[in-house]
């Protein structure tokens, strides 16, 4: 058994965030959400990993990522030239693959679950394809699933107008060999990608055997700044470990869970658990509260943070407002003007948000 991480595409949701960098690199709890799918592969048991990427966002996947031994895995890395579809991905990946059944998981997915019961129950009933499914309320933005009462897959359908079921794909995928020759069959779609539902469902159509299961605890599809910010929150909940490895002056306050990186300092600062906060940090003066993930080389001074993501290398300086539910990119700076006339002076990146309080 091998996987299949899916780590290429183009990265429009999370713009800003995602101009410069991978949507798959994007911090959890300071820890790349790639890394997540990686280590629930691992656990069930998977070694042989290969993660595709695209020209445009590879390199950096492959150097922040590595050869996986850090993860007790082997990763081969497989460059996707265009994102054509998850269906073409893995026609890119035949090499890879071989003649092995796979495990497919798109890289920007996040679930709570272990991944060994629906690995092992694949494997048991000898299936063709099982695909992991999850009630929403938005099944148009989905690949959507209509199921018989015994888990059977009837119909599948990408991003429906009109959805036979509120059941959507979450991104897991268990694969025989069988998918190759489906995808050798299907043709592009109306938005121009070779589709892994089409392909599937060319499965159904050949009388393969296709069945699904229903995933119950949390999933999170990344692609939205408020679903980063509640896979942060739920991360932080659930995993982090409290470790203080950084200088906490004697002014300084921290209370419940924290994990405070090395060659970090705190000066002055009160810190309510959970709260993640990197290496080679300087932070003086502020209150962070709860469900923050401040990562490396960050500079906070004076302020007010709770519910929010600042990136690597931010600098926030002297803001009196309390900044909530936000999510801060990597080097991005916030000062307040020291020089006259007092006015707010803005170099903001494009598909920015910003929401000034008012009064
Ligand atoms: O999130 C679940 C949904 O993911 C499913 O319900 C859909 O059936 C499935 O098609 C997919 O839809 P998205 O529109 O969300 O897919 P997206 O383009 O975001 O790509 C998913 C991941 O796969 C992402 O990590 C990028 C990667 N990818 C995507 C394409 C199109 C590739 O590596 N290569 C590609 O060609």
């Amino acid at each position: 058994m091998k996987a299949l991480i899916l780590s290429g595409g183009k990265g429009t949701r999370l713009r800003p965030l995602t101009y410069t960098g991978a949507k798959q690199l994007v911090p959890v709890a300071n820890k790349p959400i790639l890394w997540y799918g990686i280590e629930a592969i691992v656990a069930a048991g998977i070694k042989s990993i290969g993660i595709i990427i695209s020209p445009e966002t590879g390199t950096e996947v492959r150097e922040i990522t590595g050869s996986g031994e850090r993860f007790g895995a082997e990763i081969t890395y497989i460059l996707q030239e265009s994102p054509a579809g998850l269906a073409h991905a893995v026609k890119v990946a035949r090499p890879f693959l071989g003649n092995d059944p796979f495990l497919m998981y798109l890289g920007d997915n996040l679930i709570e679950k272990d991944l060994t019961p629906f690995l092992s129950n694949f494997q048991a009933k000898n299936l063709d394809a099982l695909i992991l499914l999850r009630s929403v309320s938005n099944p148009r933005a989905f690949g959507v699933a209509e199921v018989d009462k015994n888990g059977k897959v009837l119909q599948l359908v990408e991003k429906p107008q009109v959805p036979p079921s509120n059941l959507a794909l979450i991104g897991i995928y268990f694969f025989s060999s069988a998918i190759q020759k489906a995808i050798d069959s299907i043709k592009p779609s109306p938005r121009g990608e070779l589709e892994i539902t089409d392909a599937i469902a060319a499965l159904i159509y050949q009388s393969k055997s296709v069945e699904a299961k229903k995933l119950d605890g949390w999933w999170l599809d990344t692609g939205k700044k408020d679903d980063l910010l509640e896979a942060n929150r739920i991360i932080l909940d659930t995993h982090l470990e409290e470790k203080i490895e950084g200088e906490v002056d004697s002014e300084s306050q921290v209370i419940g869970r924290v994990k405070i990186g090395k060659g970090t300092k705190l000066v002055n600062c009160t810190i309510r658990g959970p709260v993640v906060i990197g290496n080679n940090c300087y932070i003086e003066n502020c209150f962070i509260g709860p469900y923050t993930s401040i990562a490396d080389k960050v500079t906070l001074e004076g302020g007010d943070f709770e519910h929010s993501v600042v990136l690597e290398g931010a600098k926030l300086i002297g803001i009196e407002q309390r900044i909530v539910d936000s999510v801060i990119g990597r080097r991005a700076q916030l000062t307040v003007a020291s020089r006259l006339p007092k006015a707010l002076r803005f170099m903001i990146g494009d598909d920015s948000q910003i929401e000034l309080g008012g009064g």
